[in-house]
């Protein structure tokens, strides 16, 4: 069966720069992962991005990409760099050239060192510099951006840099995950208004992490509630001022209370019988029931702002593109308002804490040499966004 998908509905892939980079004075940079990487080099993206834009274009309309920060800007409030500000022009617009809009994403997990050691996002003064940031992207990257992303998921920063302790600076306190959510929240309403004035006919959002919780027992119903309130509700109120909603969707994760995943406690979930990839429980369905959540609270477009799996084997990858396609093929025929879908990721890259051999690329990256092949799920993807529709 070919599901086809409306003429306003666009394709993607997205990457962020910390992730396909290599490190410049971020707070990720020298980090030893869990498969045992160094965080500097990534992909060497900066070196190739020709290369690059060669897979890029195609794949769908829509490249989400972020830059980075610690490179462009060395102090509080200092100009952008002239030089990397002059090769991120040039990418945008090869990339527009050939036809390709950005979505531009303006933070995604990596803050410069300097932001940091200032108190980062735990302090409210922290705000007025990334404000100030903001104001020279606009002013140099404008004119390139047909839809921003405020932040990339700041449930998973908030929760993973602050509770759960993976990210830097890795502190376990839920009080401070709650004081940084908060203070990018207030930051999102600048933001959102400065964009606006700056273009009033360009889309903002953010992209807002999701996921299906289910408990296992009667302690992890609760723990599920709680968790689905916390991360998604309660978020989804603070950043509310948007023109669509950006999700990301990923993870099925059984509580029983406490969270079963495959990172954590490899085996316990094909013991549970759950699906899943090498990191979490795999549920597509699950991203039906948060459209339909979505749609019915906020009335507002959709657009998925990543999804993807995390497998070696592009068989699984083909899986999930035909499997979540389908999902929005079946919301769009309900009436959900889904403007696109934007597959994670163009390239394999550096998975955060957990490393390089944590995979989600449409095209492959050899860990050491870099070289790129374009993988049989990417040549699928392709397909997909030239015929428009999928084939289940
Ligand atoms: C993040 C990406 C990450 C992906 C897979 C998302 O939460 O935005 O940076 O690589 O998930 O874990």
């Amino acid at each position: 069966m070919f599901l086809s998908f409306p003429n306003d509905f666009f394709f993607g892939t997205s990457t962020s720069a910390g992730q396909i980079e290599t490190a410049f004075d971020h707070q990720w940079k020298g980090l030893e992962s869990k498969d045992g990487f160094i965080f500097s080099k990534t992909i060497d993206h900066e070196l190739r991005r020709e290369e690059d834009i060669e897979y890029i274009k195609q794949f769908g309309t829509v490249y989400r990409c972020s830059v980075d920060w610690s490179r462009l800007q060395r102090a509080a409030f200092a100009p952008l760099e002239q030089d990397i500000v002059e090769e991120y022009q040039t990418f945008f617009a090869h990339l527009n050239d050939e036809g390709i809009q950005i979505m531009m994403v303006l933070h995604h997990f990596c803050n410069p060192i300097w932001f940091e050691k200032t108190g980062g996002w735990k302090t409210e003064d922290s705000i007025a510099a990334f404000i100030d940031f903001t104001r020279q992207c606009i002013d140099c990257f404008g004119q390139y951006i047909f839809s921003w992303n405020t932040f990339n998921e700041p449930n998973v920063y908030a929760v993973a840099a602050f509770f759960t302790g993976d990210f830097p600076p890795h502190k376990k306190k839920l009080k401070l995950a709650k004081r940084v959510i908060n203070n990018m929240a207030k930051t999102h309403v600048v933001v959102y208004k400065m964009l606006k004035e700056a273009f009033p006919e360009k889309t903002v959002g953010i992209s807002l992490n999701t996921a299906y919780f289910k408990g296992t027992n009667i302690l992890g119903v609760a723990a599920a509630k709680y968790i689905d309130w916390w991360y998604i509700k309660r978020t989804a109120k603070l950043f509310q001022l948007v023109d669509y909603w950006g999700l990301s969707y990923y993870t099925y994760m059984p509580l029983n209370p406490f969270p079963v995943s495959e990172i954590h406690r490899p085996g316990k979930l094909a013991k549970m019988k759950i699906p899943h990839d090498k990191m979490w429980g795999y549920y597509p369905e699950g991203l039906s029931k948060i459209l339909k959540h979505f749609h019915k609270r906020f009335k507002k477009p959709i657009i998925i702002t990543e999804n993807g799996i995390c497998s070696d084997d592009p068989k699984d990858r083909i899986k999930c593109i035909k499997d979540y396609l389908k999902v929005c093929h079946d919301a769009i025929k309900e009436g959900i308002n889904i403007k696109g879908y934007i597959h994670w990721s163009t390239f394999d890259n550096f998975e955060w804490h957990l490393g390089p051999s944590y995979r989600f690329g449409l095209v492959n990256v050899n860990l050491y040499t870099k070289e790129r092949t374009m993988t049989e799920a990417g040549r699928f993807y392709a397909q997909v966004c030239q015929e428009r529709g999928v084939r289940i």
